[in-house]
């Protein structure tokens, strides 16, 4: 930490180039997006970075002494339960209504981040204060972009960091390709390789999630924070400006895709050291023979208000199994809890996922819990509820990470099966591959986006790093004038052509009548 410190000092009274200002903006209040923003500013502090950071949760490297933490407040969405959802048919493997009806989510969330948390007084205060010199702004790439505009209030470079894979609308801002083909749309649940169905799925999921958020979502958006900025504000523009697009994911476990040189993956830059589990934890997990099954729906869902019905289908699986399960209860505690059975609260999920018994984990397909078991190696037997955890499980199930199970359908046979493949040493050893195929890498994650966020500022805005296709009208893009100008030259010629043969042989055809009529004149006389 000395060292840090020192360091910071230095860059203070000599101001080398390498250290900046840097504004980091989290506007969404779930825990997933927290930890991996909170990682990135640990990250960048203890690179000597002056940073600032607008959160709803307080960081964990708040003590600093170049971290300054604006806590943002306003409305919002606390927490899931699963009556919820089970409303909104999601659990549903087989069902792609929540790919559509998130639409209106997402609106809800955008409308909320806007309205409520961007005009709290911290945040216009900190706008507003023309002591304030930022020489990059780092915002979440997520419902809504009405902080976007910040950066440019600041004269600095946008860096947008989206802590899933990329929303449908954030492709066109970078000029990133999103053939429906083979890059599964967020919001779509589908795997890459796709059958006929899923790719109707996959491109109807991916133009209305766009549509919608252009003409509900942004438009709105940019109508409301008007005020805000003192000006006319079109983000759908403004974000075409990002310098850089940091997304936490990594291509072993969400796909390999295409990417332009402005978008930098960092998947995995929240796993830290592995750190002690708690002791009962630990003997119990110690003490088990044939290993552990860690069992945890992530932080947004209440676990405690799991189906009654499901949780008695879960326990009779487990039941079943030599392993003993560590299952993330939100309750004191669990009726008719079989002997096998340990609920906690709260657990350790990385420190424990990396124990060397536990050999499964039943998860919700979360991208940070996924992640951290794909690096962990240990085989997880997914049952996406919401969000991108339809897609994540398709792509862990795809690279051999899992397998993916319906949660509404299941009963006690499938729950029992799932798991008992997951824990299958060849599955096992699937898992251990992947889990090196996604470790095995240049650079670390955290050390990737300090590079680049550094390259950024290096090279003022860095916009180079752009393609030609940002900002490219959509006819223009897709090639339609050019297709159009070929087709035009391609019927120009056929037609020209079969006019100049139909008149040669109309006057072939003349010539032969006319020389026969000669030929019959002669004979006659
Ligand atoms: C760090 O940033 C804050 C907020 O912009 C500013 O007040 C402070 O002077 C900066 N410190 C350095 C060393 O640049
Ligand atoms: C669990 O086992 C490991 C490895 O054998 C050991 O280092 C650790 O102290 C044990 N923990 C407990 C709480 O028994």
């Amino acid at each position: 930490m000395w060292l840090t410190r020192v360091f910071v000092v230095f860059c203070a009274i000599i101001t080398i180039a390498h250290c900046s200002n840097i504004l980091v903006i989290l506007p969404t209040f779930g825990p997933s997006h927290f930890y991996a923003f909170d990682a990135l500013v640990t990250g960048l502090s203890n690179r000597g970075h002056n940073i600032t950071f607008m959160s709803p949760l307080v960081p964990k490297s708040v003590k600093s002494k170049n971290v300054k933490h604006i806590p943002l407040t306003g409305d919002h969405v606390d927490g899931i339960t699963f009556d919820i959802l089970s409303s909104h048919g999601a659990g549903d493997t087989d069902s792609h209504a929540p790919g559509f009806l998130s639409a209106f989510a997402f609106h809800n969330m955008a409308m909320k981040t806007c309205g409520s948390v961007l005009p709290t007084e911290s945040v216009l205060n900190t706008i507003n204060n023309t002591d304030n010199k930022f020489d990059i702004v780092i915002v979440e790439a997520f419902v809504t972009d009405c902080f976007a505009p910040i950066a440019k209030e600041f004269n600095a470079s946008l860096v947008l960091f989206s802590t899933s894979m990329l929303m449908p609308w954030y492709y066109d801002s970078i000029g990133q390709p999103d053939n429906p083909a083979y890059i599964p749309s967020l919001m779509s649940g589908v795997p890459s390789k796709m059958k006929f169905k899923e790719r109707v799925v996959n491109v109807m999921v991916h133009l209305w999630q766009q549509f919608f958020r252009y003409v509900f979502i942004a438009r709105f958006n940019d109508v409301e924070v008007k005020d805000i900025y003192g000006k006319p504000i079109d983000s759908g523009k403004l974000i075409q400006d990002t310098s850089l697009m940091l997304t936490n994911t990594y291509f072993p476990l969400n796909g390999a895709f295409p990417n332009v040189p402005a978008k930098v993956d960092i998947g995995g830059i929240h796993i830290g050291k592995l750190k002690a589990v708690p002791e009962n934890i630990e003997k119990w997990i110690n003490e088990s023979k044939d290993g552990v099954i860690y069992f945890s729906m992530g932080s947004m869902i209440k676990g405690h208000t799991f189906p009654e019905e499901k949780r008695k289908i879960f326990l009779k699986a487990f039941g079943r199994l030599k392993q003993r399960v560590l299952w993330k209860w939100e309750n004191e505690t669990m009726p008719d809890k079989p002997d096998n059975v340990m609920i906690q609260k709260w657990m350790p999920q990385y420190d424990i996922l990396c124990h060397p018994n536990v050999k499964a984990f039943i998860a919700h397909g979360g991208l940070l819990g996924t992640t951290e078991a794909v690096h962990c190696g240990v085989p997880v037997v997914v049952m996406p509820q919401f969000g991108d955890q339809h897609t994540n499980a398709r792509a862990l199930e795809a690279g051999g990470g899992g397998v993916v199970l319906n949660f509404r359908e299941a009963d006690e046979e499938m729950v029992y099966n799932a798991l008992k493949t997951v824990l299958d040493p060849e599955f096992n050893k699937k898992a251990k591959e992947l889990s090196a195929r996604f470790r095995d890498r240049p650079m670390s994650p955290m050390d990737t986006a300090i590079y680049w966020i550094e390259y950024v500022a290096r090279h003022k805005g860095a916009h180079h790093m752009r393609t030609a296709a940002v900002g490219m009208p959509l006819y223009q893009y897709l090639l339609l004038d050019v297709f159009g100008f070929l087709a035009v030259c391609t019927l120009s010629i056929l037609f020209i052509g079969i006019y100049v043969t139909k008149l040669f042989f109309r006057l072939v055809m003349s010539m032969f009548s006319k020389s026969d009529k000669k030929q019959k004149k002669l004979k006659k006389n």
